[in-house]
């Protein structure tokens, strides 16, 4: 890939050139909703309400091409080891490969294994599912959790199966909290960890088991594996018959297709995880086949690129208006902060624009009572991207649905139009106040507005949408990687903590000194040491 210097440099111009433009104005054009939203099956994606206009989207797609995104793009679905850093391809997309053809890694077609796990999983599912199980307990975090408690949530109205609970955080309070109450003869335990060496995650199988045993359950029948490193769940005991194995070409954050997601098709049972692989396999093609300019990874991208490497907004919020998607905002920002949260290119040179932004978000309407008021009336401009259903599923709620929907295009509304000073004044006049004190309170109720939002829409959040979703953002991730020319596949920042507190758990245990740690971190380990029995 040459210098893209000349493809950012037109952005910028063009960027300066209509930094002060009223979003709002570009609505003159009667068609600029239909001009500047695009589809996929019954999936709507509206980024009318941005500053980017005809030739603005032209200067991103040149900038995408230039970049070479098509050809990166049929490179990773081809089996191209495009994760340089670690050697290896990036094949979640052949976990949702059902009726696709071979896909070789090297040399070799792994699309026999894939429907093979696929066949173990599902007639295991069927196994527990008819079993006396009544409750499964996912130890995993990151990739090998974020995933499948995402998706319990957000598919709760087809969980027949039994409960699913998540358990990450090697606080003991999670998994206290979590087995208290669970009938150990009842309860199956999947440990799922790409590796099988975190720490947390080991950590928290290990008292599950001391757990299970206590509570005269059976650890030898109750335990299930989700991992790349079959020698060490055989170590933990976990026999080969209830260990679930995927490839080093599946990263964690990108894993919930295949047997990560072993919870989820308990609960939902193998055919609706089959239509949720189905909304995948259907965003993937419509990647590989649509022009960018009526593709939505690439337009979402797009989006995403301008608002945070042209226009310099430093984070950017995903705000479901769904409460079944309120844990979607959590697995965002592990796909796209632990993706593209990156300092150097792939040859070792430091990007030439910022890494990506700040993911973060929360299910609306609840964010409108919490920081809408920055996004609103900050001095920051925060990129939002709202979510909606045209329907729920509880019909006899429906009046409630009506709401969340008014409130989702309400907001958005909101923030392009804002509300002028001249508005503010009648409003404070119509409330009888004059003079100063009406100019005063005028200001506060003045909303700058011409702040962007793009909205995607559906007709209903089953498992289909829900992996046409996933699967989106996958390629969003991917397709601003390819811009920025970082490796988006790798993780090499969670390396230092990690090393850093192995070499500091003796010193918190008292077993080492702190001698050689900085000031504060020998203070703080004191002040743990004087305030702990
Ligand atoms: O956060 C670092 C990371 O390696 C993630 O990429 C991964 O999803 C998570 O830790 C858990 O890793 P594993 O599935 O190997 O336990």
């Amino acid at each position: 890939m040459g210098s893209l210097n000349a493809e950012w440099d037109a952005l910028r111009q063009l960027e300066a050139q209509h930094s002060n433009r009223r979003i709002l104005s570009l609505f003159d054009d009667p068609d600029r909703a239909a001009a500047f939203s695009a589809r996929t099956g019954d999936m709507l994606f509206d980024y009318s309400k941005t500053n980017i206009d005809a030739g603005i989207r032209d200067a991103l797609i040149d900038l995408a091409q230039a970049a070479g995104v098509s050809e990166k793009r049929d490179a990773m679905f081809s089996g191209a080891a495009i994760n340089d850093t670690e050697g290896r391809a990036v094949l979640h997309t052949a976990l949702r490969n059902l009726d696709g053809g071979a896909v070789l890694v090297d040399g070799q077609d792994v699309m026999p294994g894939v429907h093979d796990t696929l066949d173990r999983m599902r007639a295991y599912a069927r196994q527990v599912r008819d079993s006396a199980i009544t409750d499964v307990v996912n130890i995993g975090i990151g990739g090998s959790d974020l995933g499948p408690a995402m998706a319990y949530q957000a598919l709760s109205p087809w969980a027949d199966g039994p409960r699913c609970h998540f358990v990450s955080n090697v606080d003991g309070a999670h998994i206290a909290d979590t087995l208290r109450g669970l009938d150990a003869g009842t309860t199956l335990v999947i440990v799922a960890s790409k590796t099988f060496t975190t720490i947390e995650t080991m950590t928290n199988a290990r008292s599950a088991r001391a757990w299970m045993d206590d509570q005269g359950g059976n650890p030898e029948a109750q335990f299930a594996a989700l991992s790349t490193a079959a020698d060490l769940t055989a170590d933990f005991g976990i026999p080969p018959e209830r260990v679930f194995g995927f490839e080093d070409w599946v990263g964690g954050r990108y894993s919930m297709w295949g047997p990560i997601g072993l919870s989820l098709m308990i609960a939902i049972g193998p055919e609706a995880f089959d239509a949720f692989l189905r909304g995948g396999q259907a965003m993937d093609r419509h990647f590989q086949a649509a022009t960018f300019e009526e593709n939505l990874p690439v337009l979402l991208a797009l989006t995403g690129v301008w608002h945070a490497q042209v226009c310099g907004h430093a984070s950017r919020a995903v705000l479901p208006y769904d409460q079944r998607l309120a844990r979607l905002p959590d697995y965002f920002q592990q796909l796209e902060m632990e993706s593209n949260g990156k300092r150097v290119q792939m040859d070792g040179t430091p990007v030439v624009v910022d890494s990506g932004p700040v993911v973060w978000g929360a299910a609306g309407t609840n964010g409108q009572h919490a920081f809408y008021q920055l996004i609103h009336q900050g001095t920051r401009v925060i990129p939002c991207e709202f979510m909606i259903a045209a329907q729920g599923h509880e019909s006899d709620l429906a009046h409630h649905h009506q709401l969340l929907v008014a409130n989702c295009l309400a907001q958005s509304e909101a923030l392009m139009r804002g509300r002028s000073i001249d508005e503010a004044r009648a409003r404070m006049a119509e409330k009888g106040l004059t003079g100063d004190e009406l100019e005063r309170q005028a200001q506060h109720r003045v909303f700058e507005g011409n702040r962007p939002s793009v909205t995607l829409a559906y007709p209903q959040l089953d498992p289909f949408t829900l992996g046409q979703i996933v699967a989106l953002y996958e390629h969003r991730v991917f397709v601003e990687g390819v811009i920025l020319g970082i490796n988006s596949f790798d993780q090499w920042g969670v390396e230092l903590g990690k090393e850093l507190a192995t070499s500091l758990q003796p010193v918190v245990e008292g077993t080492a000194s702190a001698d050689g740690k900085d000031g504060s971190t020998a203070a703080l380990v004191g002040f743990i040491h004087r305030h702990s029995d």
